[in-house]
């Protein structure tokens, strides 16, 4: 004899609280959306409140749960202040996509200007490990145990001619990643990073302005063939922070059409 149910299948990370970096536009947006609509309540943080507010808003329209706090990531007390709101609102992390970067104009390495190196390195890599110190803290204070992506780039796992500081220090947050999967892996916090490949948002595009044949040089790289929408990095991020993905941790996952194959 067969059943049937007519209750509603749970989300990947239903009841999940959530924060999520440069959740603005691009990859972190996308994020937000899907984590919400897999039943997360997400906070969204960058520094562009516009952005921020459009994003929440249509998170919430769509019946999502959904709220922001500009937050800038080379400052370490707006860090620490983002995720103290997340406590305020929710008492609780669980969860948080460390996704944020800026990127500076392409140039080899004794091109770089100094002041470029300097951000990249205060943003995504101090920025990374500020929010990451924060969350953990968060999460063994509330939630106990619970889960962490940064968010790499392809561009770490290589010498990287164009963005030599970008992906210095995207290979340094694999780094954090790896040594925080040891650290707090015996409290039940995994701690996992993406590898996005080429991914149509914003950053991508400001690259083209420098290199305007740079997705077919790409592409060609690509066994898919083709850039990455966001939301499919997103998908990648949602499922390491799932319990779906409950013995994964210290991993950088390439999400990138096969490019490292
Ligand atoms: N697109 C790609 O091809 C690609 C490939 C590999 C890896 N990635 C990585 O994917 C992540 C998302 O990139 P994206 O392509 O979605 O870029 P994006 O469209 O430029 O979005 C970046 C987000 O980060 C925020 N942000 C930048 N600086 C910040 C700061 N100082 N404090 C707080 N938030 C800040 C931005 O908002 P505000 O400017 O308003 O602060 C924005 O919301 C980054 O870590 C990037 O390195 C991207």
């Amino acid at each position: 004899m067969s059943t049937s149910t007519t209750s509603t299948p749970m989300g990947l990370l239903t009841d999940k609280i959530a924060l999520v970096t440069g959740a603005g536009r691009g990859i972190g947006a996308a994020s937000a959306r899907l984590f919400a609509a897999e039943g997360a309540k997400v906070v969204l943080t960058a520094r562009t409140e516009t952005e921020l507010r459009a994003v929440t808003e249509e998170i919430r329209a769509e019946g999502g749960t959904a709220d922001y706090v500009v937050c800038d990531l080379a400052d370490a007390a707006s860090v620490r202040g983002a995720v103290d709101t997340v406590l305020s609102l929710h008492g609780r992390l669980d969860i948080a996509f460390n996704n944020a970067a800026v990127s500076v104009p392409p140039a080899p390495l004794a091109d770089v200007p100094e002041a470029d190196f300097d951000l990249i390195l205060s943003v995504n890599l101090k920025g990374c490990w500020l929010a990451m110190a924060a969350e953990i803290a968060a999460i063994r204070s509330t939630a106990g145990s619970g889960a962490i992506v940064n968010n790499s780039s392809v561009g770490s796992l290589r010498g990287n001619p164009t963005l030599p500081a970008y992906g210095a220090a995207k290979r340094a947050v694999n780094s954090l990643t790896e040594s925080a999967a040891v650290s707090y892996g015996p409290e039940g916090i995994r701690v996992n990073a993406v590898a996005p490949g080429t991914t149509m948002t914003e950053m991508i595009k400001r690259w083209v302005a420098y290199e305007p044949d740079l997705l077919t040089r790409l592409n060609a790289k690509t066994p898919l063939r083709r850039p990455a929408e966001p939301y499919e990095v997103a998908e990648a991020a949602a499922w390491l922070l799932s319990d779906r993905a409950s013995y994964i941790s210290g991993v950088v996952l390439s999400v990138d059409g096969g490019m490292q194959a």
